[in-house]
């Protein structure tokens, strides 16, 4: 679908705002350790060289798995949905981004990540260089866990399968966790964010680019340096799609 002018002018515009308020110098710069290379992951990256595009059956496949989650009735969350979420934007997206559940907002419109916090990842993503209609961006659970509760593991164990199937379906270069539990789920460590942030995990060869979640940016708004390193997490990921 062909973007209109106000379409592009909101996406420059969320592009610019997210740059100024971590700071364009430094947005524009190459962080200072680029180049020394990823400690843990960068010498198990998978060739991302001919990584074949998803097939006209596999898109299908995605629309009927939609369908199926809006529907979903395996575990105790879709009683208290209004919508469930399945996840929106390209269905061959290079980037996919994982969040927790849909929140109250998500909810009520059916959209993954369109509260405060949902504009903060779709600026972040004008930043990076990409339309929202580029990236695909889904939750690691499809309903809305009461009062924004953390989901219970039987809830992730239920739903998890569809993100599963949509991954093998997109087939995304890279993928990036927002916050702890969709970073959990796929590359499980000890420690906390703050260390794991910033550092390619790897999925059934898919590199998994850990980072905050932008809630929590949200929650700590006067904090600048939690911004830089989204952002330091998100040149990395620019870099190894070849958007730097
Ligand atoms: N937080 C999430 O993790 N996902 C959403 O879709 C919205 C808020």
């Amino acid at each position: 679908m062909k973007k209109s002018a106000a379409d592009i002018w909101e996406d420059l515009r969320n592009q610019v705002d997210f740059l100024a308020e971590v700071g364009a110098g430094f947005a524009l710069r190459p962080a200072e350790d680029e180049g020394r290379g990823e400690p843990s992951a960068a010498p198990s990256l998978p060739s991302l060289a001919g990584r074949p595009a998803p097939t006209a059956a596999e898109r299908k496949a995605l629309e009927e798995l939609d369908r199926q989650v809006l529907v979903c009735r395996l575990c105790a969350l879709h009683k208290l949905r209004t919508h469930a979420v399945p996840g929106e934007g390209n269905r061959s997206a290079e980037l996919m981004f994982i969040g927790e559940a849909p929140g109250r907002d998500e909810d009520a419109q059916g959209r993954p990540f369109i509260g405060r916090a949902g504009q903060l990842l779709r600026k972040i993503i004008a930043a990076m260089k990409f339309r929202e209609d580029e990236v695909y961006i889904t939750n690691i659970v499809k309903c809305r866990p009461p009062d924004n509760r953390v989901p219970h593991s039987e809830e992730e164990e239920a739903c998890s399968p569809y993100l599963v199937r949509q991954i093998e379906l997109i087939r995304p270069r890279v993928i990036v966790t927002l916050g702890k539990t969709p970073t959990d789920y796929f590359v499980p460590g000890r420690e906390g964010m703050t260390a794991r942030r910033g550092h390619f995990g790897d999925y059934r060869g898919v590199p998994v680019m850990p980072t905050f979640h932008p809630s929590y940016l949200v929650r700590n708004e006067g904090n600048r340096e939690l911004k830089r390193m989204v952002w330091e997490d998100m040149q990395k990921v620019m870099a190894l799609v070849g958007r730097k």
